[in-house]
């Protein structure tokens, strides 16, 4: 860890937004991120020259990471929502993922940027990318924030990735743990 991230835990052990939990170590703080998230946005903006790009984030991981995103893509596009579950209250994939929510958006002859907070065991993703390419999308692609790199059977891979995550429970930027600590502006594992 940097002294900068070592200062900033510090600080942080006091966070009233942490409840009392203890925070391993900051992975990415606030200003690695938004200027990652810049070069994603500049990097989006440049793979669709034309065409009807939907943005289309799954919730609820995605809410910080796609609001900040779009800010960055300078062209016109839409933004849509998914709703998908895999994770119960614990920090180890239960390898189930349900639908809650469709989007409203009509899917065919679209640019299609699915978003998604964290690529962990890929489950997610196998399903859901099956699930859009029946709606027969004009193209369709993955943008992760975080992607740690052991999905094994990977039918379709991110695109764009902001940063490959070390292989720790993460919470914050949008991503929790039993609901809490979504609205950090850091990415932190837990003790
Ligand atoms: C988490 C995370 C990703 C997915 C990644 O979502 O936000 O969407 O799991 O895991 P996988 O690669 O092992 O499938 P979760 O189901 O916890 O819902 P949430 O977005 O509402 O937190």
């Amino acid at each position: 860890m940097n002294e900068r991230a070592s200062a900033t835990l510090d600080e942080l052990a006091s966070d009233p937004r942490l409840s009392g939990r203890a925070l391993k170590r900051i992975a990415f703080d606030e200003e690695s991120i938004q200027k990652r998230v810049g070069e994603m946005g500049r990097e989006i903006t440049d793979a669709y020259p034309d065409g009807e790009l939907l943005v289309l984030g799954l919730l609820k991981g995605s809410f910080i990471f796609l609001s900040d995103l779009v800010r960055h893509i300078v062209r016109p596009l839409q933004v849509d929502f998914l709703v998908a579950s895999s994770y119960g209250d614990g920090t180890v994939s239960s390898g189930t993922v349900r639908l809650l929510y469709d989007p409203e958006t009509q899917l065919e002859g679209k640019d299609i940027l699915l978003v998604e907070d964290i690529v962990d065991s890929g489950r997610t993703l196998n399903r859901l990318m099956a699930l859009l390419r029946e709606r027969k999308p004009r193209s369709l692609e993955i943008c992760a924030l975080l992607h740690k790199r052991i999905a094994e059977g990977l039918q379709y891979d991110a695109k764009f990735v902001g940063f490959d995550a070390p292989k720790e429970f993460l919470v914050g930027y949008g991503l929790d743990h039993a609901e809490n600590f979504r609205h950090l502006p850091y990415i932190a594992s837990l003790v």
